[in-house]
């Protein structure tokens, strides 16, 4: 079995859904920029066929991201597809990622249809999407709920089609980790051509046990994880998928499988979604709250003088989490911002500091203090618009 757990973020899809205001196309690429830089494997950028600006975020994010792998969802339904496939066509790699409900309840009252005909359409809409990609992503909205005889042949048909990747989604988090582990045990040993694609996961918080459900489902051979960074989404969530990287990276003896993350990307990249979303951070949330590597109590703070060992399993620097001992404000000089540049890797001949610079004095003025990933976002659209 392959050791690589492929990861999938679609926090400008599933996540977006969830603000009630929806984020501009700057604030997208900007937030795809970080991804890519994270390691992100297969970025969902949008559903094109919803709205003309979807289309254009997901059209402006296949055009600029060239090492992640770029996705736009559609429902089973033709043109979807094909207006997915069109806001595609400038991506160095992508995915077309579609789906149908597959649940009793869902194919009775919402579809309204029998589940041959669910089957059929499933099948049409790999095949038209495989016109345009052979990477092609089907997914079975509601498989937590559904009826495994029914989810096995969906998938079978699916494979048979031509799908790559079956992702099967707990939509609204209602599945134990135990049952969900079983779903995917069941999908291995039941479905004759399961070797012929990977199998993703892809669920919700509800109850929450989203994490706990996607490490059951890798425990039992998935190996894509979908998700969202700080868990955002409709309702309680997605599958937050800085917890899903730490406790891979943290358990991986036990675990035997590694992801490609750029692990210490995580703070800036969670930081960066939390503000542009505008969705504060828990403070106790795993990973990424403010408290997560602070210790209070006299008995702890006495264990970590001590030994870190006591009572720590991961490391702050190993999420980015560093202490900058240069804060940028509209005080700071040129030096201060070459310094933070030359941190996250960039040399002078990415960009150009004077400009960087008169660009940066502007925006630290109306913001007051300037975070990495705005240096950053300053000098890709100074980039774009030479
Ligand atoms: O939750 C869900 O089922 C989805 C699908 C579209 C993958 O978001
Ligand atoms: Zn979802």
């Amino acid at each position: 079995m392959k050791d690589q757990v492929i990861i999938f973020d679609t926090t400008l899809r599933d996540g977006e859904q969830a603000l009630s205001a929806s984020l501009t196309v700057k604030e997208k690429l900007q937030i795809a920029y970080a991804l890519e830089r994270l390691g992100i494997d297969v970025i969902e950028a949008g559903f094109p066929v919803s709205s003309p600006g979807d289309f254009e975020s997901v059209q402006t994010i296949a055009k600029h991201i060239k090492n992640s792998r770029i996705c736009a969802l559609s429902r089973a339904v033709e043109k979807d597809i094909d207006v997915a496939a069109e806001s595609l066509k400038a991506a160095e790699s992508f995915r077309i990622h579609t789906f149908i409900s597959t649940s009793t309840v869902h194919v009775q009252d919402k579809l309204r249809r029998s589940y041959d005909d669910v089957i059929a359409m499933g099948i049409a809409a790999v095949k038209r999407a495989r016109k345009y990609t052979d990477d092609v992503e089907f997914s079975c909205e509601d498989a937590g709920r559904t009826p495994i005889d029914n989810l096995c042949r969906m998938v079978e048909a699916a494979i048979d089609a031509g799908a790559t990747t079956i992702n099967i989604p707990d939509t609204v988090g209602y599945t134990l980790p135990s049952e969900f582990g079983g779903i995917i045990t069941q999908l291995f040993n039941r479905v004759p051509n399961i070797d012929k694609a990977i199998i993703s996961v892809h669920c919700h918080d509800d109850l929450g046990m989203s994490v706990a459900n996607s490490m059951a489902a890798i425990q039992a051979g998935a190996r894509q994880v979908e998700g969202t960074i700080n868990g955002l989404g409709e309702r309680a969530g997605n599958c937050a998928l800085e917890e899903i990287a730490m406790i891979i990276k943290t358990r991986q003896s036990l675990l035997g499988v590694h992801t490609n993350l750029k692990h210490d990307e995580i703070h800036r990249t969670s930081k960066m979604v939390s503000q542009l979303c505008n969705m504060p951070i828990q403070a106790n949330k795993a990973i990424v709250g403010s408290n997560a590597f602070s210790h209070s109590s006299g008995i702890h703070q006495d264990g970590m003088l001590k030994n870190k060992n006591t009572y720590e399993i991961m490391t702050p620097n190993s999420i980015g989490l560093k202490n900058q001992a240069l804060n940028l404000t509209s005080r700071s000089g040129r030096a201060a911002v070459k310094s933070h540049m030359d941190t996250l890797g960039y040399t002078e001949h990415e960009y150009d500091l004077d400009k960087l610079y008169t660009d940066f004095l502007s925006l630290a003025d109306r913001k007051g203090q300037v975070f990495d990933y705005d240096l950053e976002a300053l000098m890709h659209f100074s980039n774009l618009r030479d």
